[in-house]
């Protein structure tokens, strides 16, 4: 058997969404199917790396060969991402909340007839991605996602630097195109060396070349 390309290669993989809870029994959420994450998580395994794939809540299996760790909201990602440092390639792919409740109820918030209505308070979630590509033990290679309805190339380029990272790969997520919660993905890969556009593809094959892109680089 000749060695395959990530042997030896650790990476930590986040997917799915964050559920941000509102009370004991109500959170917030967002369509993430964690398909594509899972898909990249099995595809540096299958080229032989050591896989953390730190997920949110899915209704899908754990991926083969993999160490999954489940979380549900964004703090305990970036708790799980954190304690999972260092790592030679981190692929932030979650669709994380960038918001919570800022204090969350401890029971059920009750509905009173003739009482108003409840608003909710919310407060930025940390930044997961943001954290690791500027961290003192930043994985050589730090890639993340883009999900944009709008300007998604342009969104894409500004997020390299403001993000700390080296690829953004960037899908349109309009309701039309089916993508979120789909099985399908249609990306365009956006570094610092330009811009590649890939056809409609289903997700495992869009992980498995992302994941001979990750060797390829880790190669240099
Ligand atoms: O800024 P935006 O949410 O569009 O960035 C998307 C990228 O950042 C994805 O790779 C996502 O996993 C990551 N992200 C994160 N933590 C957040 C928000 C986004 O890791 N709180």
């Amino acid at each position: 058997d000749r060695p395959k390309p990530l042997t030896g290669r650790k990476a930590i993989v986040t997917s799915g969404p964050t559920h941000e809870p509102i009370d004991p029994v109500r959170y917030i959420a967002n369509r993430s199917s964690g398909r594509q994450g899972h898909a990249i998580a099995a595809a540096l395994a299958a080229l032989g790396a050591d896989v953390t794939l730190v997920s949110g809540p899915v209704s899908i299996p754990d991926p083969f060969g993999v160490r999954v760790i489940h979380v549900e909201r964004a703090d305990q990602m970036r708790d799980a991402v954190l304690a999972a440092l260092p790592a030679d390639v981190a692929v932030m792919v979650a669709a994380v909340a960038d918001w919570r409740v800022a204090s969350a109820a401890d029971q059920k918030i009750k509905k009173h007839p003739g009482e108003s209505i409840p608003t909710l308070a919310l407060t930025e979630n940390p930044d997961i991605l943001k954290t690791v590509g500027h961290h003192t033990m930043r994985p050589k290679l730090v890639i993340g996602f883009a999900a944009e309805t709008q300007d998604v190339e342009s969104n894409a380029k500004a997020k390299l630097d403001r993000k700390g990272a080296d690829i953004i790969v960037a899908n349109d997520v309009s309701p039309a195109t089916g993508i979120m919660g789909g099985v399908r993905n249609r990306v365009r890969i956006v570094s610092h060396s330009g811009i590649e556009q890939w056809p409609d593809l289903a997700k495992e094959e869009v992980a498995t070349r992302l994941a001979a892109m990750v060797a390829e680089r880790l190669k240099q």
